[in-house]
């Protein structure tokens, strides 16, 4: 049976049947293993941050990370260590190189891209390695945590890497030689090797991208897997370096966060909205898959994914500005009719945020018809108020209330946390009521609380 949301698979499948026709690029083989994959395979995945899966093609087949597992355990750094200390050895700067370039700052020897081989084996070293937990146990962990299932390293690939990955570790040995460090970058390279030889689907991908595009938290099994400060950062990594030397026609073009590996997968991330792969082993000269970047390229453009896109497209904060007078009211007396006119009421929507803050309190000024009139916010279809907006709104109903005018919001689910008919706020304070009825009344003269 078909159902509405077959929409977003037949996008996909769309896509899916298109660029299979594209045959240009080859698998890797610089990494023996990774040249017996079949060249043909091509798979496409989309989770939502409500966790609906969609997928077309070989979205179930399994290869290895590769450099796709870079943001991750650059996340895992982050939450270890914090910014500070990572940055002090790897830096986030867009290098405009290829990924297995000497790619390290002339004066300091630092890697200057955590998204390059060179800066992602001293982010790998930066994670603690004790006899507890070893290195690659806790990569290991992360990663699946990130996938929301359990997952294993393909031990031929690692093999093969090892037994062929010099130039990684003549770039450990380099940036090893820059001077004294609190890790070995040397003994790192293998468990680097292991990480990028970290078995995953398509799919898998798409969970670990709708992770960072959840704010860290796994919107299939609701893990927070890292602190939302630390998924925007592996973000904004990715925006800017995510591509190597490709990255900001990507971001041109495509507008999304990404990241590519050389066995095929590429992963992006529309914030707050969805995570998404390709598989496909063709590869461009770059390292990058070719059917990859294709299908990506035109998903962004027939959905409207970019990120740079005209916010001012985003659904109305603000549903209605008017007076309690203009609003039906069960059982309010005749001569309170004239009371309630003097209260201006503004309805909000959705997710509050700094911008949905600004027209919310630029509305409750325009409610205020009579000059001084009560007003009443009404947050009951609100599904949620940030950090910012939430002292916005505060800092907003408390200063009309300091002019000694009777303010409060209906505010069903507490989240200005503003204090209730019965709390004594010291007066005027807002006050906060269940429903928009009892807010008006309050306003129109009733019982004080
Ligand atoms: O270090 C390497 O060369 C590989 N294990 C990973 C490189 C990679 O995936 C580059 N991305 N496109």
């Amino acid at each position: 049976m078909s159902t509405a949301a077959d929409a977003v698979t037949e996008a996909l499948s769309e896509l899916h049947t298109r660029f299979t026709r594209l045959r240009d690029g080859r698998p890797a083989d610089y990494i023996p293993q990774l040249a017996r994959t079949d060249p043909d395979a091509f798979g496409l995945a989309l989770i939502s941050m409500d966790g609906h899966l969609y997928s077309a093609g070989d979205a179930g087949t399994p290869f290895t990370m590769q450099s796709v597992s870079k943001p991750f355990v650059y996340a895992l750094a982050l939450s270890v260590l914090g910014l500070d200390e990572v940055s002090r050895w790897v830096n986030a700067e867009p290098s405009g190189e290829a990924y297995n370039a000497i790619s390290l700052e002339p004066d300091t020897g630092r890697p200057d891209n955590a998204m390059v081989n060179a800066g992602a084996i001293i982010t790998t070293a930066l994670i603690p390695d004790t006899p507890a937990a070893p290195r690659s146990d806790r990569i290991l962990d992360c990663l699946s945590r990130f996938a929301g299932r359990r997952l294993d390293v393909d031990e031929q690939v690692y093999a093969s890497e090892a037994a062929t990955g010099d130039r990684n570790r003549a770039l450990a040995y380099l940036i090893r030689s820059t001077g004294p460090l609190p890790v070995d970058p040397v003994a790192a390279v293998e468990t680097y090797f292991r990480q990028c030889a970290v078995r995953v689907t398509a799919l898998d991908l798409a969970a670990m991208a709708a992770t960072l595009a959840n704010g860290g938290v796994n919107p299939l099994t609701g893990d927070a897997v890292v602190p939302e400060p630390v998924a925007a950062q592996v973000l904004a990594v990715m925006a800017t370096c995510g591509m190597y030397d490709a990255s900001g026609e990507w971001l041109l073009r495509v507008g999304l966060p990404a990241k590519s590996g050389v066995s095929g997968g590429l992963i992006a991330a529309g914030p707050a909205r969805f995570g998404l792969a390709t598989y496909s082993p063709r590869l461009d000269p770059s390292g990058t898959s070719v059917r990859g970047r294709a299908a990506l390229g035109a998903l962004s453009e027939r959905l409207g994914l970019h990120l740079m896109h005209n916010p001012a497209l985003a659904a109305s904060t603000v549903t209605l500005v008017a007076t309690a007078g203009d609003l039906p009211a069960a059982g309010a007396a005749p001569q309170d009719r004239a009371l309630r006119e003097r209260v201006g009421v503004v309805v909000a929507q959705g997710a509050i945020d700094f911008t949905a803050a600004e027209r919310v309190l630029y509305a409750l000024d325009e409610s205020r018809t009579q000059g001084a009139g009560p007003v009443v916010l009404d947050l009951g279809q609100v599904t949620g108020v940030d950090r910012v907006a939430r002292a916005m709104l505060r800092g907003g109903l408390g200063r009309i209330a300091a002019e000694g005018v009777r303010t409060a919001v209906a505010d069903p689910a507490r989240r200005l946390a503003l204090p209730g008919p019965g709390q004594r706020g010291a007066p005027p304070d807002p006050r906060s009521f269940a429903t928009r009825e009892q807010a008006v009344a309050w306003c129109a003269g009733g019982p004080a609380g």
